[in-house]
């Protein structure tokens, strides 16, 4: 069976990303449709790189009843080749990523997160890094309702096509 490759990116991959990674695993999870997919978060910076989630993210994600397990990687060009789709928390992200590759099925794959936010479609997931508890729990709200949409979209694309 081909899998649906999708991959979260934001600047650290230590908050907005593995949230979103973590997110979207129990979603497809909760579908039955855990064996279509592959899913991954990295970070478009190296600062992180080898390590674990913040742990405020890590806590964010139990509140919410969500197991965070994963390992900080950076983002490489051949993840445009790789993955189906690339989702980007802010718009700095989403130009990283361009940048990397002129080829425009590459480019088609690179998508903000947000443009999938019934509440807030032209918005940026905001940056927690330094910010409080409140602010995790936002991202989290923002990307539990836009990962919904967003998981909606492609089950629509894959079911037309008799893939899932
Ligand atoms: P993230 O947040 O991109 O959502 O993981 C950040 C994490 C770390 C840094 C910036 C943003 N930092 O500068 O180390």
């Amino acid at each position: 069976m081909t899998k649906i490759k999708v991959l979260f990116v934001c600047l650290g991959n230590i908050c907005r990303s593995p949230l979103a990674e973590a997110i979207f695993i129990n979603k497809v999870r909760e579908k039955n449709l855990t064996d279509h997919f592959e899913i991954d978060s990295c970070g478009t910076s190296n600062y992180h790189i080898g390590g674990i989630p913040d742990a405020r993210t890590i806590s964010t994600a139990l509140k919410n009843g969500i197991k965070i397990n994963h390992i900080v990687r950076q983002f490489a060009a051949k993840d445009l080749e790789s993955y189906d789709y690339i989702v980007a928390m802010d718009r700095s992200n989403h130009q990283n990523i361009l940048s990397l590759s002129t080829d425009e099925i590459h480019q088609q794959k690179v998508m903000l997160m947000r443009t999938f936010d019934p509440l807030g479609k032209s918005e940026e997931v905001p940056d927690p890094y330094y910010g409080s508890e409140t602010h995790f729990q936002e991202v989290y709200e923002i990307l539990d309702r836009s990962i919904d949409n967003f998981l909606l979209h492609i089950e629509e694309s894959y079911k037309s096509a008799g893939q899932i």
